[in-house]
């Protein structure tokens, strides 16, 4: 079934490939009509290609394929990558599953080829309903990757996730780039790229334009990268929210360059609940970042609290510390621009700002910041005027 080729070139990082193995979904049964479940064909496929000693290549060729929930799962026994020219397209409604593709355990994948994953959202987002303590129905996350490590994703597309488009857990060293993601305004939690307890993860060179959040980084993240990224509209780049759940893991190291947010609800937000459960935010740089008509182009809020199960008596517990702001320019649609509503109880510490540079999107309109308990240190050019 597999037809073994020379395609070293394509594994060029993966060393030690010295010749690779193609396993094309369409030798295991799979049929691109948009209408027949390839479920079986890929997952055997994706199986012999994990199996093989040495590297290998499953194939999904140009087409278009219909394909319910699957889980590829590793670890596999050599590189392996998964190279995408088709559109992959998930069951229409809402399913009982949580994820629709899901890569697990997997070390030195590489994703490519220029396909796209179509979640067919639509026909499930009327059925996304939360209750008042912001417990969802959970609609099934388009691209979920579980303990996935050095490997690389690029050059796809994924359009009308049900839920998150790209969702990592106990990943490291996960580079994404080149990719294009694409759901409408109005479309319920349907975030960009969203991360959680994971390490070294890259997003770059890609754009995200969608419901919820572009790039959402949350608790135990740290060494995460994201540089020319555009995004909008959505709700922009936010690290949280923090303190919803006990036990909460800090996020540590996070860089953010050469962005542009456009048309966004927020543009660079850090955001904790009020709630008694402990974490830290530090070591975050925003730089060179441009925003084109935002609600809230910088934003700390530790107030948030929309849901009675939390107690508005009480601070956040989340410590934010050591954040930078650096060459931060563009409009704003709402007159404050800057807004830092700190915990009272954890003080925001060593925030730093130099030349941010902000002005309404409506002429003669001019720009505040408001603050709260807020430490920090203003350098540049500052419009508007700080308030700390
Ligand atoms: C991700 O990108 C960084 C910086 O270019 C590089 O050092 C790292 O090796 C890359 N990781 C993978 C898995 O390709
Ligand atoms: C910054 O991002 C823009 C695209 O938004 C890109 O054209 C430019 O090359 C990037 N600059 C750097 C220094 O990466």
């Amino acid at each position: 079934m597999a037809l073994p080729i020379v395609f070293a070139f394509l594994f060029i990082s993966f060393t030690l490939a010295q010749s690779t193995t193609t396993f094309n979904v369409r030798s295991y049964g799979a049929v691109a009509d948009g209408r027949t479940d390839n479920q079986k064909a890929f997952v055997r496929a994706w199986t012999d290609a994990c199996s093989l000693n040495g590297a290998s290549i499953v194939y999904v060729p140009r087409g278009v394929y219909m394909l319910g929930p699957v889980v590829f799962t590793g670890p596999c026994k050599g590189p392996i990558m998964f190279l995408m020219s088709g559109v992959l397209k998930a069951p229409s409604g809402p399913t009982d599953a949580t994820t629709w593709i899901n890569f697990r355990s997997v070390n030195k994948m590489l994703m490519k080829g220029g396909g796209t994953l179509d979640g067919q959202g639509s026909s499930a987002w009327p059925y996304n309903k939360c209750d008042q303590n912001s417990n969802c129905k959970q609609l099934p996350i388009s691209l979920k990757l579980d303990s996935v490590s050095n490997s690389r994703f690029e050059s796809f597309r994924s359009v009308n996730s049900k839920q998150t488009h790209i969702s990592m857990f106990g990943c490291e060293n996960v580079n994404i780039t080149n990719v294009e993601i694409y759901a409408p305004a109005d479309s319920p939690n349907t975030d960009g790229i969203k991360m959680g307890s994971s390490t070294g993860i890259r997003i770059t060179n890609s754009k995200i334009s969608t419901g919820d959040d572009c790039v959402a980084i949350l608790s135990g993240s740290s060494g995460i990268d994201v540089s020319n990224v555009v995004c909008g509209p959505g709700h922009g780049i936010s690290i949280g929210s923090i303190g919803k759940y006990p036990g909460e893991k800090n996020v540590d190291g996070v860089s953010v360059r050469n962005c542009t947010l456009r048309g966004t609800d927020n543009g660079v937000r850090i955001k904790s609940w009020e709630s008694p459960n402990a974490a830290v935010v530090s070591n975050v740089l925003y730089q060179d970042i441009f925003m084109d008509k935002v609600q809230n182009p910088i934003i700390i809020d530790q107030t948030y609290c929309p849901y009675a199960s939390c107690n508005q008596q009480m601070a956040s517990h989340t410590q934010i510390k050591d954040v930078t702001y650096r060459n931060i320019w563009g409009s704003s649609s709402s007159e404050v621009a800057v807004d830092m509503e700190c915990s009272k109880k954890f003080q925001c510490k060593n925030l730093v700002m130099t030349d941010i540079n902000l002005a309404s999107h409506k002429p003669g309109v001019s720009l505040k910041s408001s603050c709260s308990n807020v430490i920090g240190r203003v350098f540049g050019r500052q419009n508007p005027r700080p308030c700390f």
